[in-house]
């Protein structure tokens, strides 16, 4: 038996919502919401311009009832239920993009995949329909897709979404980790040259640089995660042991998987002067490169790099 099935178009907030609607079909949900509409189309758009709605059902016998059911709550939808014909479903999805005979396809027989963002905090979500053994009741699941906030870059770090904004302010390493700590951020560390690049390229690019005197040596830096220990915060640091490179350091950025990003520059860390002790990053021509400076300098800092976790 052919489900008949339309789809719907319904143009929301940020884009087109698409509704497919199957007959026969009954929807169980944790926590059903009812409201009263004019129509079923009523009802679809209802849901389509919800987003916390993922389904709508009607009984087309007493269409103003409308009930529907978030994503969350969405248990399974029972196929060929027979107990009465008038049942009616509009399931919302992003996934297919035009009415082709292979809709019915992955409704019948495979995974179907909704994508949709939730207005009020950006969170995507995304569910998938798993259809149980004798083919008569397709069962949920949903999970949020992470996404970082507007200008926070996103990168796919190996324990999940990390997002990065560069700041143009000065300061000492403690004002910059304040300053991330009021975007529940902490200053990030490096886990690829590809977040290198990043901090690099926007930290330079933001500054006028090409209007400095030409005389003037372009030396700026960025902070970026590290504080060297406690322990090795003493004038022969290079003989303890664990004060060596990046493990004479603590960091806050603790979603990190490998310690890929960073490149010392020459002969660094140093510990120059006995006070270098929090870690930069160089935003010269040419040098993209990681060094300690002393955590209350400010002459060369223009700036510092944050991150979090997406959420
Ligand atoms: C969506 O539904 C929820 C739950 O009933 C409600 O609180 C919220 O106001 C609705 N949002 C819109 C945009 O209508
Ligand atoms: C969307 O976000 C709001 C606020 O965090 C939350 O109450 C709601 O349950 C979310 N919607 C869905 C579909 O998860
Ligand atoms: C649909 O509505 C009719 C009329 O109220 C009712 O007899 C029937 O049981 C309803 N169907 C379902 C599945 O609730
Ligand atoms: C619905 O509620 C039941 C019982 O509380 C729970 O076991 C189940 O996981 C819930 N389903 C969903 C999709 O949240
Ligand atoms: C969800 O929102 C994000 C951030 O605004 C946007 O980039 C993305 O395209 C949206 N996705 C959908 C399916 O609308
Ligand atoms: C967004 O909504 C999800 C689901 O309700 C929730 O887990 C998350 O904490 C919310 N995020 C914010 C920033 O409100």
């Amino acid at each position: 038996m052919l489900w008949i099935f339309l789809l719907y178009f319904i143009p929301a907030y940020n884009a087109s919502v698409k509704m497919i609607t199957h007959h026969r079909a009954l929807m169980t949900c944790n926590s059903t919401e009812y409201s009263i509409t004019e129509t079923w189309r009523d009802c679809i758009e209802l849901c389509a311009h919800n987003d916390s709605c993922v389904i709508a059902q009607t009984n087309l016998t007493v269409p103003k009832e409308c009930q529907w059911c978030s994503i969350q709550n969405l248990m399974y939808i029972q196929k060929r239920f027979s107990a009465n014909n008038n049942m009616i479903i509009a399931l919302k999805t992003d996934t297919i993009n035009e009415i082709t005979e292979s809709v019915c396809t992955p409704f019948e027989q495979g995974i179907v995949n909704g994508n949709f963002n939730n207005t009020s905090n950006l969170t995507q979500y995304k569910y998938s329909a798993q259809p149980s053994e004798d083919g008569n009741f397709l069962h949920f699941s949903y999970s949020a897709i992470k996404s970082c906030p507007s200008e926070w870059e996103p990168f796919d770090r190996i324990r999940g979404g990390w997002c990065i904004k560069v700041f143009r302010q000065g300061g000492s390493h403690d004002d910059a980790h304040r300053a991330c700590k009021e975007y529940n951020a902490v200053l990030t560390r490096l886990e690829t040259p590809k977040e290198m690049e990043y901090v690099w390229n926007t930290a330079y690019s933001v500054e006028a640089i090409f209007q400095k005197p030409s005389w003037e040596v372009y030396l700026e830096t960025v902070w970026i995660d590290g504080v060297r220990k406690n322990e090795c915060q003493v004038p022969n640091w290079k003989s303890i042991e664990g004060c060596d490179g990046l493990d004479g350091f603590e960091f806050e950025d603790k979603f990190i998987s490998k310690k890929g990003g960073y490149t010392w520059s020459d002969k660094n860390p140093d510990r120059l002067d006995n006070v270098q002790d929090c870690l930069v990053l160089w935003i010269n021509p040419n040098d993209k490169e990681v060094d300690d400076d002393a955590c209350g300098s400010n002459a060369k800092i223009k700036g510092f790099a944050c991150g979090k976790e997406a959420g």
